[in-house]
């Protein structure tokens, strides 16, 4: 096994411990929601985003399996669950599988899905103000508000069935997805006490792999299939949904992913030695299959 799956297996494992301690348990009322919320917690995701958190802080100076950086990961974690909830619903995606499982509407219904979604948005940031860090909850909602995530989401739904150019999509995915992967790369920065410099280079670096990380995600859509991806392939073709392959064309969108990793690279070439597990993540994103 390759040093980054075991990486990724070690952080997966303190990211579910941490997850499974802070999570109501299913039989606390209302269990319904409870459920739902473990349902879709649980249902198999990568952990990208707590990697982050626990790499940066790591190359930053910060030890493995500290109880901030896991409490971190583990609400970033949820608050990446509650955005995949939202997304599938019928009146976003209307995507049937996530995670290799029918997704929380279906699995359970649209108003506990809703309920569902927010009741996790509002539990991470229970669980991050117990670090006591005003800093870390505000870049993070910047990344989730309506100049992030929330912003993205809205012109993606709004750009369907759309011609729409490269400054759109360019705009959708900075805020739809690499908003957030940027977050939990400072928010491992800022938990190691980082300098400025040092954050600003690392928010580069999360900037690129966001971005690297949604052209990736378009591309998948378009070349794997539903069993790989354990979500539903051909989504966004079907829907007229704003991606690079769709502005780009594949070939080009491949090229331009290139051109995303090795500028991330660089940006983080300053830490030496300590880059090691954060380039291969770079590379991960790249080449990974789902
Ligand atoms: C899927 O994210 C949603 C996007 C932002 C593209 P991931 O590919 O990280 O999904 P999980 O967490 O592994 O299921
Ligand atoms: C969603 O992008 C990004 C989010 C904020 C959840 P997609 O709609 O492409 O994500 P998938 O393909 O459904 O995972
Ligand atoms: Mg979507
Ligand atoms: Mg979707
Ligand atoms: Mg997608």
């Amino acid at each position: 096994m390759s040093e980054l799956k075991k990486y990724l297996n070690r952080v997966a494992k303190l990211t579910d411990a941490t997850l499974d301690e802070l999570l109501p348990p299913e039989s606390a009322s209302p269990s319904s929601i409870h459920s739902l919320m473990r349902y879709a917690t649980f249902a198999g995701g990568k952990r990208v985003r707590p990697c982050l958190v626990v790499a940066t802080n790591e190359a930053c100076g910060g030890t493995f399996g500290n109880r901030e950086a896991a409490y971190a990961g583990a609400a970033i974690e949820m608050l990446h669950t509650f955005s995949l909830i939202h997304d599938d619903l019928p009146c976003m995606d209307d995507d049937d599988f996530r995670r290799g499982k029918p997704t929380a509407h279906r699995a359970f219904n649209e108003a506990l899905a809703v309920l569902g979604g927010d009741a996790l948005c509002i539990f991470a940031f229970e669980i991050l103000s117990t670090l006591g860090r005003i800093d870390i909850i505000r870049e993070i909602s910047t990344a989730l508000g309506t100049s992030g995530m929330i912003g993205g989401q809205v012109v993606d739904i709004e750009s369907e069935g759309k011609k729409v150019g490269k400054r759109t999509v360019t705009y959708i995915h900075k805020n739809k997805t690499a908003a957030l992967i940027r977050a939990s790369v400072l928010t491992g920065a800022l938990l190691a006490g980082a300098d400025a410099s040092t954050q600003k280079k690392l928010a580069s670096y999360g900037n690129n792999i966001g971005l690297l990380f949604q052209v990736i995600d378009d591309i998948l859509d378009e070349e794997s299939t539903t069993e790989v991806l354990g979500k539903d392939a051909g989504s966004d073709r079907e829907k007229g949904k704003a991606t690079f392959p769709s502005v780009y064309g594949i070939k080009e969108s491949k090229k331009y992913a290139d051109t995303l990793l090795e500028k991330a690279l660089k940006d983080i070439a300053f830490l030496g030695d300590k880059a090691a597990i954060l380039s291969d993540l770079a590379e991960f994103i790249r080449v990974r299959v789902s």
